[in-house]
């Protein structure tokens, strides 16, 4: 037929670029060849800019959208960075041999921001399709192309009413070939070919077919409704006169336009008309996603339902069809949609059997579906930590950063104490565990009455659908509950030398502080009052020994007597006492010497050596002779009693005050007959001394109230001659209730000196509650709450004093 070379092929009006290099591609291309049509994937694009061009004699065409329509290119770009182009294997510029081999060109550029140059790729692929059935109609989402055997066969049934069409090419004078457009109910007038190219059409003459090609919504196309389906049909006849013979051929494509309809079973369901086509029979169905196509019962094993109702096919796309595509969006919510890339084949026959390929590629889409995300609550109480699981999460959804409590920490975390670790399962969902110490700053502490503590955990995720990188929040409030936070309590044991005291820490105890008294326990305070004090991430040890500082005794009897020692925990802010540990442990010594705070002195002394031979402790006295023991046994006598009474003399010097007493034996009740071997050595003194600074109430009160108790001392001293009365030089040994670093019955023997307390001396007078009296020669301060130097004692302040302490009542 080479009456039709004038439908060759005429370059259009596009940008020609020259080409450049050929790199080696660090994108992934892949094509392959789907019956009539080509398939290139171009995968990795990343976020570079695709432009896909066609090459032809060594010079590229750029692919627009409108020489895409009308040469028969379709290209898609996913949101994960892949193009996939279908190209028609007799697309305006591929080389055909033979028509059975179609070889097509492509130049792929790709422009991104941050490199400098272009890189361009070449790929070429031939197909090879044979046989063409004598009519192949190709339904693209962007155009429709019917190309025919171009033999004339002649027509059987062809009606009377088929003649009036050919009026137009009667009257035609010219031999040049002219296109005729018929909508629904009119026929339009005949049009040159090279005008009908200009409208965008696409006419092709190979060496035995015929090729028309037209984009969607021409003017000279048109839309009907088919058994309830949208269709849209173009129905041209290009026709040639040449002298007498009119050559006509009758191309007509019509594709069901309908866009698919999602139902709640997760079904995609699209339709087409049965009977697009008059007069065709004997329809074979093949399907699939993304240009495979399959036998429909093949596909039928695979999910899919292929059915006909009303005169129109029904394909109905199962729910997790292999090649099927999703992709999250956020509307306010978090949504899905799944996009599927139908292929539909239908081969037809009319009453001659002359076969006719139908090939629908559709791209077809759900609405908006939700994606719910979750957060779950797997906090266990005893890991002391918080642990939330996002979960749900979709592939195509990453968390960018966590908002805990208002505190931004952006995803991948920099260093903390929290850690999030990503989960991900086969479903293809992910998700995210965080897990947050309850200690951690960033938790906020709540303290009900009821002894429980509330850890709060306010998080608000920031999840990215990329790679668009619209944010979607989720918010998750997780509250733990530690009930039982009541303050600590240690563990207490008496032992020889004074109690031992153990706390296990638990996690929470942080809200409370410990003291002795009032002073915060650190090492420091430990050091200072001589308790051992080791603290490692476990447990706290405290070792009190007896007599050190904050122990308080009761019954004092020389079989022994009661220590006790108190462990205060406070409230961390308010410092109130919120609970306390105390332990009393019975403890007995040959000796003790005890101060009060209250001004009682109580002494239990081994007069062994200090009373004849023989004699007995129940007969001993003090300096005032009316103030005898209070208990005695063989060798021991208890005395307790106020220190300014029992004939005690009161010493003064510039910081402290000590009170001294004597024990005496008295011979007054020895009959004259009986003969009294005075042969005692020692003479037993005892002294209380108390730091003058601790006695500021003897001002206010007139009362003698110690901040601390007194530190005592017992002193035996060598008694050279007989009896009790003359003053001795050297002691023998001294008892003092220092910090009792040693056991107190080893003292006994001890030949020390007179050991000055280890207790530092106070320099200061407390003044906080402390008014001065206003006839004292001193100028006070007049402001509470300042440290005062107490001045050097003259004779005067000293009488003063003295009359104060005197008259204090104890
Ligand atoms: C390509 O070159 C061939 C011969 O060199 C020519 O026939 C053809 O028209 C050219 N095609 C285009 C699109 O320029
Ligand atoms: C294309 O270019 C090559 C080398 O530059 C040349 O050999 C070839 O003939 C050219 N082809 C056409 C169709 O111009
Ligand atoms: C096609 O027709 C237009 C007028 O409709 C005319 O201008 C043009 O020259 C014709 N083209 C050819 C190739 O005959
Ligand atoms: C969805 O479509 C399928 C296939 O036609 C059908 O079996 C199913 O019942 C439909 N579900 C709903 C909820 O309409
Ligand atoms: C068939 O089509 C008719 C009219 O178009 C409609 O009334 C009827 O409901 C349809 N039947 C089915 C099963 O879709
Ligand atoms: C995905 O798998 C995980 C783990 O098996 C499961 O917890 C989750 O519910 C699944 N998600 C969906 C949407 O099926
Ligand atoms: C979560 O954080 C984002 C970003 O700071 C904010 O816009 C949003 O209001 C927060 N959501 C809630 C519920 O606080
Ligand atoms: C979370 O889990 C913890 C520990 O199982 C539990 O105490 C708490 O009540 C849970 N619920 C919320 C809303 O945090
Ligand atoms: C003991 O150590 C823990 C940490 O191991 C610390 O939190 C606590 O404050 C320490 N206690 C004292 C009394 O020093
Ligand atoms: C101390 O003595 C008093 C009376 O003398 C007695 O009631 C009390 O129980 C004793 N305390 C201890 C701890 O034995
Ligand atoms: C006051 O008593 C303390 C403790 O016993 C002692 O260290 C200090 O030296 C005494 N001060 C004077 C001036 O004697
Ligand atoms: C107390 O008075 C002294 C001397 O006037 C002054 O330096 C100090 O700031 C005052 N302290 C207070 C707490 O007012």
């Amino acid at each position: 037929m080479g009456c039709l070379a004038g439908l060759g092929w005429f370059i259009l009006l596009v940008a020609v670029v020259n080409i450049e290099a050929q790199n080696k591609p660090p994108i992934k291309i892949n094509s392959k060849c789907l019956g009539n049509l080509l398939r290139v994937d171009v995968s990795r694009l990343g976020g570079s800019f695709l432009e896909v061009s066609v090459v032809i004699n060594n010079s590229s065409i750029i692919l627009t959208p409108s020489v895409s329509s009308q040469c028969g290119f379709t290209i898609k770009k996913d949101h994960q960075g892949n193009a996939v182009i279908y190209a028609s294997i007799q697309n305006c510029f591929a080389r055909n041999v033979d028509d059975k081999a179609f070889t097509t060109k492509l130049g792929l550029r790709l422009q991104s921001d941050n490199v400098v140059e272009d890189e361009f790729y070449l790929m070429e692929d031939t197909c090879y399709y044979s046989p063409w059935a004598f009519r192949e109609i190709i339904c693209r989402p962007n155009y429709m192309e019917v190309s025919v055997r171009s033999e004339v066969t002649c027509p059987s049934g062809t009606k009377k009413d088929d003649w009036n069409s050919l009026k137009p090419a009667h009257r035609s004078t010219t031999s040049d070939w002219q296109v005729m457009f018929q909508t629904d109910d009119e026929q339009l007038p005949p049009i040159n070919i090279s005008d009908a190219r200009k409208q965008g059409y696409a006419f092709l003459l190979t060496e035995g077919r015929l090729v028309f090609r037209a984009p969607y919504g021409q003017p000279e196309s048109f839309s009907t409704e088919v058994n309830g389906v949208p269709v849209e049909t173009v129905h041209a006849t290009i026709f040639s006169r040449q002298s007498w013979v009119v050559l006509m051929v009758d191309l007509v494509a019509a594709c069901s336009m309908d866009e698919g309809l999602y139902n709640e079973s997760g079904y995609m369901l699209w339709e087409t008309p049965e009977m697009l086509y008059p007069n065709l029979d004997g329809q074979q169905i093949n399907v699939g996603l993304q240009g495979q196509l399959v036998a429909q019962p093949v596909a039928e094993e695979r999910g899919y339902i292929v059915g006909k109702q009303n005169n129109t096919i029904q394909i109905c796309i199962p729910e997790n069809a292999e090649g099927r595509y999703r992709k999250s969006a956020v509307e306010d919510d978090l949504y899905e949609f799944y996009v599927y890339h139908l292929y539909l084949e239908q081969i037809l026959v009319d009453e001659d059997r002359v076969e006719t390929r139908i090939r629908s590629l559709r791209t077809l889409a759900t609405p908006l579906l939700p994606s719910p995300i979750f957060a779950e609550n797997q906090t266990v109480l005893e890991e002391n930590m918080f642990t939330v699981y996002l979960g749900d999460v979709p592939e195509d959804v990453q968390l960018a950063a966590v908002h805990l409590n208002g505190q931004e920490f952006t995803v991948p975390l920099s260093v903390s104490s929290f850690i999030i670790t990503k989960v991900v399962h086969p479903n293809n969902t992910h998700g995210y565990k965080l897990k947050v110490p309850f200690e951690d700053p960033v938790v906020l502490q709540q303290f009900s009455k009821t002894d429980a503590l509330h850890y709060i955990l306010n998080i608000n995720y920031t999840l990215t659908v990329l790679p668009e990188k619209d944010l979607y929040y989720h918010m998750e409030s997780v509250v733990a509950l530690v009930t039982d936070v009541s303050p600590p309590q240690f563990d207490a044991v008496c032992t020889e030398s004074g109690i031992s005291f153990k706390l296990d820490h638990r996690p929470f105890d942080y809200l409370w502080e410990i003291t002795i008294d009032s002073d915060l326990l650190t090492s420091e305070l430990a050091d200072q009052h001589g308790y051992t004090m080791i603290n490692d991430s476990n447990s706290l040890l405290l070792e009190v020994p007896l007599f050190s500082r904050g122990y308080e005794y009761k019954n004092v009897s020389l079989k022994g007597f009661f220590g006790t020692f108190e462990i205060i925990m406070r409230d961390l802010e308010t410092s109130e006492v919120q609970g306390s540990t105390i332990k009393t442990c019975p403890f007995s010594t040959t000796e003790l010497i005890m101060c009060s705070t209250d001004g009682r002195m109580t002494v239990v002394a081994d007069l062994a050596l200090a009373i004849p031979n023989g004699g007995n402790p129940a007969r001993t006295n003090l300096r005032d002779k009316y103030c005898g023991p209070k208990e005695t046994d063989g060798s021991r006598a208890l005395f307790s009693f106020s220190l300014n009474s029992c004939g005690a003399t009161v010493k003064l010097n510039s910081e402290n005050v000590t009170y001294e007493n004597e024990i005496f034996y008295s011979k007054k009740l020895l009959r004259p007959s009986q003969v009294v071997s005075d042969n005692a050595k020692e003479r037993v003194t005892m002294q209380c001394t108390y730091p003058l600074s601790g006695l500021h109430r003897l001002f206010s009160v007139h009362r003698f109230e110690s901040d601390a108790a007194g530190i005592g001392s017992l002193l035996h001293t060598t008694h050279p001659a007989a009896g009790l009365q003359s003053p001795t030089i050297q002691p023998t040994s001294a008892l003092t209730t220092t910090l009792a670093t040693t056991t107190l019955s080893a003292t006994r023997r001890a030949t020390g000196s007179y050991k000055p307390a280890l207790h530092p001396p106070s320099r200061y007078v407390k003044v906080t509650r402390f008014r001065y009296p206003t006839n004292t020669r001193f100028r006070y301060p007049a402001n509470a709450s300042y440290r005062y130097i107490w001045p050097t004692l003259n004779k005067g302040v000293r009488q003063s004093l003295q009359t104060k302490l005197n008259a204090a009542h104890i």
